[in-house]
């Protein structure tokens, strides 16, 4: 299955994607968390990405496409993936359909996570992450089991740097202006799936279960 998640910043897309990706056994591409990896190992392309991603900017094309088509060619992709922040614009969807084309390949479902902004500021003021393992708490009903401590590796886990009132704002803008596009784009593909995560956690994974392993799979009409 080669999927893509579709939504806001703090829409659910990183939460629900570790869900599927355990489930399914599918790696999780997450642009943001391959850069995240990068500021924190100090590399260039995180020198570069960290001052777009301050100013809840978008990180150009040429440090961001090709990054993510070469991820692509690796072998655990061969069964396919999860795509979480990638594309967010048209000419990265463009270029990741390109791509696969050459390959005889498509997207098979673009699971569009659907919310209110208000609902999204709640979730993100009370965002908290592990910086070493980039496991995702909230501290309104899904922190982690010791206060301020991942479960899943023991670090202590912060609030990101972009989470700032201010800058989630400013993502929200971008999102509306350049990455809703894509919402049509793969809705007129036929590979659009609405899915209403305003829901419980349990709730959102119950009907990501149920577009998943219908009966044909998540090209199914829902
Ligand atoms: P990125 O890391 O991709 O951030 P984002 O898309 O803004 O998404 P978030 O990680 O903020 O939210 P999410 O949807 O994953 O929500 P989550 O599951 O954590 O990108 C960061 C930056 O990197 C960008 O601004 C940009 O600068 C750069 N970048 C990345 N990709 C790029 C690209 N392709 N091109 C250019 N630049 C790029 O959930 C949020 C919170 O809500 C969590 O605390 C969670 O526990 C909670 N929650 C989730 N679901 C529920 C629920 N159902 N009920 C209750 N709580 C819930």
């Amino acid at each position: 299955m080669k999927i893509v998640l579709l939504g806001a910043p703090g829409a659910g897309k990183g939460t629900h994607a570790q869900y599927l990706s355990d489930k399914y056994d599918l790696p999780h591409i997450s642009t943001g968390d391959i850069f995240r990896a990068n500021l924190k190992e100090g590399t260039p392309l995180g020198q570069k990405a960290k001052a777009y991603m301050d100013r809840g900017e978008l990180v150009p094309d040429e440090l961001t496409v090709d990054l993510v088509l070469d991820r692509l060619t690796r072998p655990d992709c061969e069964k396919g993936f999860i795509l979480d922040g990638f594309p967010r614009n048209l000419s990265q969807a463009d270029a990741l359909t390109e791509a696969l084309w050459e390959k005889g390949q498509a997207i098979d479902c673009a699971l569009h996570f659907t919310i209110s902004q208000d609902v999204i500021l709640a979730r993100m003021s009370g965002r908290r992450v592990c910086p070493s393992c980039g496991a995702s708490y909230n501290v309104n009903g899904m922190p982690p089991k010791k206060e301020g401590i991942c479960d899943r590796c023991g670090s202590a886990v912060i609030q990101r740097e972009d989470d700032k009132p201010e800058t989630v704002l400013k993502r929200l803008e971008v999102y509306r202006e350049q990455t809703e596009p894509i919402v049509a784009y793969y809705r007129e593909m036929g590979r659009e799936i609405p899915v209403d995560s305003a829901a419980s956690i349990e709730e959102v994974r119950r009907r990501l279960d149920q577009i998943l392993e219908g009966e044909n799979g998540c090209q199914s009409e829902i």
